[in-house]
Parts: structure tokens; sequence; C-alpha cells
């Protein structure tokens, strides 16, 4: 406490700043945010993992093509988002765009038309956590990321964007890529996949998935490429496969084993069908002095992943760990649009959900589909 009348101005002046930045910061603790898409993923997903973070991220709008769409999934969400406004049609957009106290925005659409929308926020200045995959091939993919960084010299700030594809958060993955330091000389690698998409499943009518290149091998397996590229450290230099089309409820290819080298020097398969009678999901990396599996389980009716070490003395030590990806890769992003607000350009956001991440799963499952239709010929995946 000052004394002096130059002290108590001084105090005086202390409080109102620190009256004025609080104030500010508190504005800013809780972004706002608006969801693009109204489909199961939204309705499953978005949704509920929002509502378990009320206290980082506010849900202001829910927009979709059409009305209905909008206002079903907004009604999901009034009991942690009472005020929630729905937008629909290109009017709707441009409500958003023009809507500052949005700062991030969700896209959670149609494969094709995600990377369009996600240029048009980011052009508007909008944070953006996309869904994956990232864009529908590496040369569209190419494209957006040179008119991305074309954008960030006209404005301000970096927008962030984020593509959302939940393995590298995943706990199990983490996890596993620290174990991969204790196997030795890594020796061999092996990613199998046995899905089970049949007409159960919710998404298998979803008409965009149908009319993708690539079919389901795309939309589902930059999941198991981020996972394989995560666990080993190293990326997918060059391919071969052999792909056919089985299950004719489903777009084509469904099947789909490839060999594949890696940059440092181990090499490896990759076998997916996305149609079986036997679920399994598991990677497995097979090292001098260990091996690491990671294999799709669940303890107790939670599902997750079971990451086992196998060391040299032949004892295998197993840990559980439930899915938590989403969550994780939602908070990361909310803590991103701060720092964003914050660091302004000096910040680096989260690099595992970097579009160029995303960009490269695809690039490796666009070789290994290339080389199914050449009949297993050799393919270089594209670097990015
Ligand atoms: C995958 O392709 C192989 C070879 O064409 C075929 O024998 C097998 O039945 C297919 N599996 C599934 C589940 O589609
Ligand atoms: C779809 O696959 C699941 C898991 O294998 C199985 O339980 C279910 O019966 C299958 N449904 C159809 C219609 O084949």
């Amino acid at each position: 406490m000052g004394f002096g009348l130059m002290d108590q101005l001084y105090d005086f002046i202390n409080l109102i700043w620190e009256l004025l930045r609080s104030r500010a910061a508190l504005e800013m603790t809780r972004p706002q945010i608006a969801i693009l898409g109204g489909g199961i993923f939204v309705r499953t997903q978005y949704i509920p993992r929002l509502r378990e973070i009320t206290d980082i991220v506010a849900l202001k709008t829910i927009w979709s093509r059409s009305e209905g769409s909008a206002k079903a999934a907004a009604e999901l969400a009034r009991d942690f988002s009472p005020e929630i406004e729905c937008k629909w049609g290109d009017a709707g957009l441009d409500d958003i765009i023009q809507d500052n106290s949005i700062h991030g925005v969700a896209v959670v659409l149609a494969g094709q038309t995600q990377v369009d929308i996600s240029l048009k926020m980011l052009k508007a200045g909008k944070h953006v956590l996309q869904e994956k995959p990232a864009a529908s091939t590496v040369s569209e993919a190419e494209a957006a990321l040179s008119c991305y960084n074309s954008l960030c010299t006209n404005v301000p700030r970096q927008p962030i964007w984020a593509v959302a594809e939940n393995y590298r958060f995943e706990p199990a993955f983490v996890e596993s890529r620290k174990l991969i330091n204790d196997i030795g000389d890594m020796m061999s690698v092996q990613v199998i996949v046995e899905g089970s998409m049949n007409s159960s499943n919710p998404y298998f009518s979803s008409s965009w998935r149908r009319g993708f290149t690539g079919g389901f091998i795309l939309d589902m397996g930059v999941h198991y490429i981020a996972g394989l590229r995560m666990v080993v450290g190293s990326e997918v230099t060059s391919v071969s496969a052999i792909s056919s089309h089985v299950d004719k409820t489903l777009p084509p290819p469904d099947n789909i084993s490839a060999l594949f080298q890696l940059e440092n020097g181990c090499h490896g398969v990759f076998a997916m069908i996305v149609s079986s009678r036997s679920p399994k999901i598991n990677w497995r990396v097979v090292g001098s002095k260990g091996t690491v599996q990671v294999e799709r389980g669940n303890i107790d009716g939670r599902h997750g992943y079971l990451v086992s070490f196998y060391s040299t003395d032949g004892k295998c030590q197993t840990n559980f760990y439930p899915f938590s990806g989403v969550n994780e890769e939602l908070k990361a992003f909310v803590h991103d649009m701060l720092q964003a607000e914050q660091a302004g350009a000096l910040f680096e956001a989260e690099p595992r959900s970097s579009f160029i991440e995303g960009a490269r799963d695809i690039a490796v499952l666009e070789a290994m589909l290339e080389s199914g239709i050449k009949h297993g010929a050799q393919v270089h995946v594209k670097k990015l």
C-alpha cells in the first residue's frame, strides 16, 4: 500500500489494468465454436465429448446443409448449450463467417467437401478442426496446403488447421511409441486390420463414403496408417499391393494386402479387410531385443487397446488403455485456440493434429491403392 499521492495513483492504475486484463482473459478462456455438420459422428461423438468439456469450450452454433438436420443435432446439445443457434444452407454458412464471436469451427462433413469448406473458414480467420480424411487425394491435399500457406501471409495471425484422426492422441499409441525405443533393431512390422463394416454398422450406408475413391479402405485406413507411422516413428517410402473387391455390397476395393518399406530400413506388411466375420485390429513391431504389440480390445465393457511388450527373457507385460483420443484431440485444439490468441504468431499448434500429418496418411494409402490397380507394381509414397 502506498501513502503518497503518486503511490495511490499507481495502485489505482494497476487495479484498472488488472481488471481489464482479467476481463479479456475471461472472454478468451472459453472459446466459442461452431460445428459444421449434423451427421452420425456429430451426434454420437462431438456433442457428447463437448458436453464433457463445457468448462473450456462453448458450442455456439450448429450448421448443416438442411434445416432439419441442423435443428435435430442442436436439440441434442441444448442441455449444456441452452442458447445454441441453428444455421443452415449457404446463408447460414455466411452468418458463421461473419460472426466474430466464433473462434473456431469443427468441420464434420462429407469427405469430398471438407477441404473447400475448411479453406473458406480459414480465410475468414477461424481456427479449423476438420474431420479425417484430410483430403480425398494427395493432389487435393497439396493444393490445399499451398492455399493455406499463402493465406498465412495475408492475415495477422495464422489460423490453426487441425485434422481430427484421433489415433495419434490415443494413450496406447503414445505409450507404444516409447516402448519401441527398447526393442533393439526394428526387424519387421505387421499391421492386420479385419474390419466389421457390414449392414449393422451405422456408417455402412453413408453415401459419401460410397462415392469416395478408395472407399472404406481410404476412409478407415487413415487411422491404421496413422497408428503405424506413430508406433514405428518412421515414414513409409514405398509400397507394393494387391487389392480386390469381394463383397459387392461395399465400394471397391474392400480388401488389400501390401508390402511396405520404411525410411529406417525396416519393412513390413499391411493387410486390411473391410468386412470380416472375425474382427481384429493389431499392430506388431518385432525387434532384436523385444516386440511391441498394440491390439484393439475391451476390458470390463470398456473399449480400447491392449499394449504388450515382449522382452528377450520371454516375459510379456500388457497394459490396457481405454479410448480417449477424441477427447484428447478436442482438448488440444481448444488449448491451441487459446494459445493462438495469447501468443499470436509465435505459437506453434499441436503437430499431431496438423493437416500435413493427415495428408501423409492419405499419401501412403493412395500409393497402396495405385499399386493395387497396377497388380502389385512398386509405387513410391509421395513425400509431403
Ligand atoms: C480378400 O481377397 C481375397 C483374395 O481375392 C479373397 O480370397 C478373400 O475372400 C477376400 N476377403 C474378404 C473378407 O473379402
Ligand atoms: C456385422 O459384423 C458384426 C461383427 O462381426 C456381427 O456381430 C454382425 O452380426 C454382422 N452383421 C451382419 C448383418 O452381417
